[in-house]
């Protein structure tokens, strides 16, 4: 359990720890620009930080999104990341859940998430075949574009998943 840790929203101060939390948590991908240019995007994005005596030990990010052509507004959630040391404590699943209580406070029905299906399915994700991405995934990828409609939500409308300008690179959607 993970009961000394407190989740509380990103502050700009933190911004030195969370970078060394994702160097540390993702050795082999650079997320450091995304992370860089998420948290510099407060209207878009929200920032919730698993910490301990105040140092982030944890992070995720909710990106405010819009199904096109309608225009519903939905969540996308990630990256996420804990320090090696702290993970399989159940923090993962907590900042999973404060996102979740984020896009409700923000009137975002249904989240959607590109990762390992693996670990994702136990929150209640399932494969999206609805909305597409913004930019095509790789076939062997497919699996990984998920979403989850939150508890009294309707499900958006077919259509294309238009995310603001820090997802706006096609490398994020294909790594
Ligand atoms: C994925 C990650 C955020 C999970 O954080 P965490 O705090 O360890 O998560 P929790 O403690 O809530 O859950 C841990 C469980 O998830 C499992 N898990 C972690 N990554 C998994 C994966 N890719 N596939 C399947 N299960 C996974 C663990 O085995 C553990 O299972 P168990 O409790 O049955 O033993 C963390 O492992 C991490 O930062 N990994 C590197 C970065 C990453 O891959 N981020 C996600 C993609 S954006």
């Amino acid at each position: 359990m993970s009961t000394d840790i407190s989740i509380r929203p990103a502050a700009a101060g933190d911004r030195p720890a969370l970078e060394a939390l994702y160097r540390a948590a993702f050795p082999e991908e650079d997320l450091l620009a995304l992370l860089r240019a998420l948290l510099e995007a407060p209207d878009d994005v929200q920032s919730r930080v698993a910490a301990r005596d105040s140092e982030p030990v944890g992070h995720v990010a909710l990106t405010a999104c819009r199904v096109a052509p309608a225009g519903v507004g939905v969540a996308l959630l990630g990256p996420l990341a804990v320090l090696p040391a702290w993970q399989r404590r159940g923090i993962g699943g907590r900042l999973v859940a404060a996102a979740f209580e984020a896009a409700e406070a923000a009137g975002l029905g249904t989240v959607f998430v590109l990762g390992d299906p693996a670990y994702y399915g136990r929150f209640g994700f399932g494969a999206d075949a609805h909305v597409a991405p913004p930019y095509p995934i790789p076939d062997d990828w497919r699996e990984a574009w998920q979403s989850l409609v939150l508890p009294g939500a309707a499900p958006p409308p077919a259509g294309t998943l238009a995310v603001p300008a820090p997802w706006r690179r096609r490398a994020l959607w294909a790594p």
